[in-house]
Parts: structure tokens; sequence; C-alpha cells
């Protein structure tokens, strides 16, 4: 009998989360208003459309709601509380906007990979991808990780934070799991890097 792949993660709504990137109306950033802490269920549609208005440009891999909900407690967030989005919600909280994400997924015993790292547009440069990167590692060392791993275009991002380019073919078998659901796979731009830790 054939074997036949298994369906790949069902297509975000187009519409729905590949809005490029919400507006927003900034009086002037304050930084000590911006709060870093773990992703939940309710923030899947508005990750989706953060990490999915960069990929719209090439720069990230795309992700659906499946693959979010299945990954949730990989994430972490970064929300701008002078920036409301949603009124009170049925547990009477005000949730504010989503202006960062990243996470970090466990790969093997040692190993763990930096994924979907997005900073909104309007938020960039204010070290908020540095701060994300260092949750994510304390998380890693919590856990008794040894080694962070990313695939990215943004070398230079990631060399300011420690770390290191690697050759492919020195990286493990497991880390290349993810990129055969890359649509760049056979025309692969990213560089490897590795931050020991
Ligand atoms: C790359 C990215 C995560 C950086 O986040 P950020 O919050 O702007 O980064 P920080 O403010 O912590 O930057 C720290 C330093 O890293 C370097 N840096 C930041 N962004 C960079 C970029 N795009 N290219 C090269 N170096 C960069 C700079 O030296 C910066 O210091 P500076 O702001 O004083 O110049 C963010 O620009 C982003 O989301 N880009 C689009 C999506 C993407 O490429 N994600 C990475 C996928 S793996």
């Amino acid at each position: 009998m054939d074997y036949i792949e298994p369906p790949p993660d069902p297509k975000p709504d187009q519409k729905k989360y590949q809005r490029k990137f919400r507006k927003v109306r900034l009086k002037g950033k304050d930084e000590s208003q911006i709060v870093i802490q773990k992703a939940q269920i309710r923030d899947v549609e508005e990750i989706l459309e953060l990490v999915n208005g960069f990929a719209a440009s090439n720069l990230m891999l795309p992700r659906g709601p499946q693959y979010l909900y299945e990954n949730i407690r990989d994430f972490v967030i970064a929300s701008d509380k002078t920036v409301p989005v949603y009124g009170l919600t049925e547990t009477r909280e005000i949730l504010y906007l989503i202006v960062a994400c990243g996470s970090l997924h466990v790969l093997w015993e040692d190993i763990a990979e930096i994924r979907a790292l997005a900073i909104h547009p309007e938020y960039q440069h204010l070290g908020l991808g540095s701060k994300l990167i260092e949750f994510m590692k304390q998380e890693a060392e919590q856990l008794g990780i040894r080694r962070l791993y990313t695939f990215t275009l943004t070398e230079d991002f990631f060399k300011t934070l420690g770390f290191k380019r690697q050759k492919r073919a020195e990286l493990p078998a497991k880390v290349w799991g993810e990129c055969s659901r890359c649509p760049k796979y056979f025309q692969c731009d990213e560089v490897g890097m590795v931050l020991e830790l």
C-alpha cells in the first residue's frame, strides 16, 4: 500500500490570520508598561497575526491554529498595558495588545529550539526580542537544557545575544524535522545558530 502523507496543518483562514499587523496608535511607548508572560489559549489568534504578518514577507515560517494550540505551552508573549484591545472579558479582565512573541520547543535531552520570535514592527529595537530570549533561556536552564539553537535570517540579532553560527552538518539531525515543513526547504537561506547554556 502507498504511504499517504498526513495532512499538513490546516491553512489558517487567510483573511483572519494573514492580516498584516494590527494598526497601533502610539502616544509614545512606555517600556515599563510592557509585560512579558507565558501565553494562554486566548492569545492564539493574536500570536498568529503577529507571526503570519512576518511569514507573509517570507521572514518566518507560517503557522496555523493547530500548531499554536498544540504548542501553546512553548509560547511567551509581551503585551502593552497602554493598548487595551478587548474590554472586560467574562473573567472581568482587560486584554492588552500582544506586541511580541517567541517560543521554546524542547527537541531532545540537551537541546531546545527558539521558534516564532516576532516583534511587532512598531516595537522593534526596544530590547524586547532580547528580553524574550532571556526569558526563554531561563526557562531552558530550569528544564536542564544545555543548548539553544535557531534557524534565522537575522544572524546579527542572535550574535548580540551570544549565539554562534553553526554549520548545518554539525547540528543534530533532530533539528531538521521542522525544516521539512518549510516552503523554503530546497532553497533555504537561513543560518543555524547555537547558544551553549
Ligand atoms: C529580529 C527581531 C526579533 C529583533 O527584535 P528586537 O526587539 O527589535 O531586538 P532588540 O531590540 O532586542 O535588539 C537588540 C540588538 O540586536 C540587533 N538587531 C536587532 N534587530 C536586528 C535585525 N533585524 N538585524 C540585525 N541586527 C538586529 C541590534 O544590534 C539591536 O540593538 P539596537 O536596537 O541598539 O540596534 C525583530 O526585529 C523581529 O521580530 N523581526 C522580524 C521577524 C524575525 O526576523 N524574527 C526572527 C526569526 S528567527
